[in-house]
């Protein structure tokens, strides 16, 4: 191996090993002094607008949401965007997070076995349905620190949605909670933080249902022309935005900017030092080829220092792929329009 591969494969296992490892060994192994105020992964983080500095007072009341949530979206969410680092199912045991089977309720951090960050430890108390609210609103403000580099989901009704699927996770669902008349007025009005990037009038749920019902597979265009570009949108700042800027010269993070990316050559950014697999990929990023990357990364391109598992949900991969074409001046036409060719 020539030097250059050398540093490759070096920067890939880093990357990896970043995603997967048990960052336990940094925090308490490595470094015991506590300098290090947050896990290396989190650097990369983006922080939603306002996000960091929330209090968590501000965050609406789900409480009054719960009793009329819609379960199955919350599942579709969690199966689509939690689902990258929890199971979920009884004795799945821990992913890159804790079990969340029969969360709500249990103590906070006290999965036996798992190795939580001393931020979550320090919290104390029960994952009571605020508790989750709170959680989900925003990991980082209720735990600096926290191991969980997610970002958190703005929207009240959707949280309410995740937290009303979570209960159901037990063989004995905590109850749901009284609503006092003072508390009934729904919440759901006010985001808590408005998406940067305008959202295009997505056709409904359809994207959803399309993954729910097991009906002959539907083609990648349908499924992108009727997509839900604000879920694209919140899978790719929850997941993506880990290691990817998506706004018009915001540049290289760990890897290389997504604005503009349908359409565009793979491999193209300039001065971003893309692995030589990717660039023997050839061709440009059309609605096919993206989905076929996503799908999994490592396996498409073997060495790719993209240490992503993939998306193995087709509806959700729409999802993303129909906000990456949002990310344009001009997006390309949609692929009903065009046989799937951006
Ligand atoms: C990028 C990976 C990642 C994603 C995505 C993620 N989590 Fe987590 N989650 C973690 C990690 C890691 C922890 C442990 C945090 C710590 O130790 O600081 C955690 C902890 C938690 C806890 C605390 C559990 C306990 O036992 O105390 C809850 C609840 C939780 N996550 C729910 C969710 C939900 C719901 C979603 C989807 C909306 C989600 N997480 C998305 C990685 C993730
Ligand atoms: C752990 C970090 C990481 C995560 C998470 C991640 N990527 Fe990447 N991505 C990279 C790296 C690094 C590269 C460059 C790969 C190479 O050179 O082999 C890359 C390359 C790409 C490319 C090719 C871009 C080009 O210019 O040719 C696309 C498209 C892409 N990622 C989309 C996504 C999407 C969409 C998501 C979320 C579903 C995602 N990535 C999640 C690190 C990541």
């Amino acid at each position: 191996m020539d030097s250059l591969k050398v540093n490759e494969v070096i920067a890939s296992i880093l990357v990896a090993g970043i995603v997967f490892m048990v960052t336990g060994f940094i925090a308490e192994g490595v470094v015991r002094t506590g300098e290090l105020a947050k896990p290396a992964f989190m650097v990369a983080v983006k922080n939603q607008p306002g996000a960091a500095a929330a209090k968590p007072a501000g965050v609406p009341s789900i409480t009054p949401l719960l009793a009329s949530a819609d379960v199955k979206k919350g599942q579709a969410f969690v199966d689509e965007v939690c689902a990258a680092c929890h199971n979920y199912t009884a004795g799945a045991g821990a992913k890159i997070g804790p079990d969340l089977f029969n969360v709500v309720g249990r103590p906070r951090a006290s999965v036996k076995g798992f190795d939580y960050s001393d931020a979550i430890k320090k919290l104390g108390g029960d994952w009571t349905f605020e508790n989750l609210n709170l959680w989900l609103h925003d990991p980082q403000a209720v735990a600096p620190g926290t191991r969980m580099t997610y970002t958190g989901i703005a929207d009240t009704q959707t949280r309410a949605d995740v937290i009303a699927f979570l209960r159901t996770l037990s063989s004995h669902p905590v109850p749901l909670p009284k609503v006092t008349p003072a508390a009934a007025k729904p919440a759901a009005a006010a985001p808590a933080a408005a998406p940067k990037a305008a959202a295009t009038p997505a056709a409904p749920a359809n994207a959803a249902k399309a993954a729910a019902t097991p009906a002959p597979a539907p083609s990648l265009a349908s499924l992108i022309d009727h997509a839900n570009v604000k879920k694209g949108q919140q899978f790719v700042e929850g997941v993506c935005a880990a290691c990817h800027n998506d706004t018009v010269g915001a540049g290289t993070k760990i890897g290389p900017d997504l604005y503009g990316v349908v359409g565009r050559p793979v491999a193209s950014v300039q001065g971003f030092g893309y692995t030589p697999g990717l660039k023997k990929l050839g061709g440009d990023w059309t609605y096919a080829a993206l989905n076929q990357w996503l799908t999994n990364p490592m396996k498409e391109v073997p060495g790719t220092m993209m240490a992503f598992p993939g998306i193995p949900d087709a509806a959700t991969r729409a999802d993303v792929i129909a906000f990456l074409r949002t990310l344009s001046p001009n997006p390309v036409a949609l692929p009903a329009s065009t046989g799937g060719k951006p």
